[in-house]
């Protein structure tokens, strides 16, 4: 028995059978693509840092899409709340309170999870938390604590993940924008996305014989509770938010929603040709 916590076992089985309508695409004359087919039908999925924000978006887009949606939180009633909602929108749903950085943990849960549900076949990791403060202002301890969280809990949950996916699958991190771009005020955070994207590289190339594609997504400024609590840390955070909105050429924050899409993306066959990338989701922060 995993030591986290574990969800309640009421089985949901929303992965109803769809009536298939094979419809030949122009110019593909042998394709021949289901399009009713839900994208993760048949997958289990599992998402770190699912109770809340990108992480709680991409389990209710991956429960629409008939995955098996298992969200892995330090916060149980979040993580209990994003079963359920995702349960409304199909799907099998199960949780885990746990914390990422806990080595014994993700192995054991995982373990669990290929007992319970078959196979482990998609990984998200979007558990991160941040401190926003400079080199010098930041405490060693809190240095640890961001690259135990951001960094170790990736490594850890692909360290777990891996094995288990024994016909192939497919790992996202969520890492960040300024993982590329830097910003002001946030260097262990920034730093550990940095070892974020590095991580997913080298594990891209590893794992590609094997099946298991590894992709990161940069999201830009993306309307959760993290980015609230960041704005929050100022003690007038209305020059932080403009500065912030002025970055994004498209002229507004990110919806978790909008990161929930692409992570369907690298979750599925759409990009069964896409490993070792970064994805913006970024309002065109990057290249603006
Ligand atoms: N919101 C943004 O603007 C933004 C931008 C770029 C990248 N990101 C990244 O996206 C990811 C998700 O962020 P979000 O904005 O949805 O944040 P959020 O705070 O809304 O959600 C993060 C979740 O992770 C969980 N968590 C934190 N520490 C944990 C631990 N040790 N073990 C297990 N779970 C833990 C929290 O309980 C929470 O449910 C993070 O990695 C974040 O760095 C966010």
């Amino acid at each position: 028995m995993p030591s986290g916590r574990i969800g309640d076992e009421r089985s949901q089985t929303s992965l109803g059978i769809v009536a298939s309508r094979n419809v030949g695409i122009a110019g593909t004359a042998d394709a021949a693509y289901d399009l009713t087919m839900k994208r993760l039908a048949g997958r289990v999925a599992a998402i770190t840092g699912g109770g809340s924000g990108i992480g709680r978006s991409t389990a209710v887009r991956f429960a629409e899409e008939g995955a098996t949606v298992v969200t892995i939180d330090l916060d149980a009633k979040a993580a209990a709340a994003t079963s359920e909602i995702a349960e409304q929108h199909g799907g099998t749903c199960a949780w885990y309170e746990s914390d990422v950085s806990h080595h014994e943990a993700a192995d054991e849960i995982a373990n669990d999870i290929v007992e319970r549900f078959g196979s482990l076949d998609v990984l998200v990791t979007a558990a991160g938390i941040s401190v926003g403060k400079t080199v010098p202002d930041t405490l060693p301890e809190e240095w640890d604590d961001i690259f135990a969280v951001n960094v170790k809990g990736t490594y850890l949950w692909m360290r777990a993940s891996i094995p288990r996916m024994s016909s192939g699958g497919s790992i996202t991190a969520i890492a960040s924008q300024l993982a590329v771009s830097g910003g002001i005020s946030n260097a262990a955070y920034i730093a550990s996305k940095g070892a974020i994207v590095s991580l997913c590289r080298t594990a891209a190339n590893d794992h590609a014989p094997q099946g298991i594609r590894v992709n990161c997504i940069l999201p830009g400024a993306t309307e959760t509770p993290l980015l609230e609590r960041s704005f929050a840390r100022f003690e007038d955070p209305t020059p932080y938010i403009e500065r912030s909105l002025s970055r994004h050429p498209l002229g507004r924050f990110g919806k978790p929603e909008e990161v929930a899409e692409a992570a369907l993306f690298l979750a599925s066959d759409d990009s069964s040709f896409t490993t070792g990338t970064e994805l913006r989701v970024d309002g065109g922060w990057i290249g603006g």
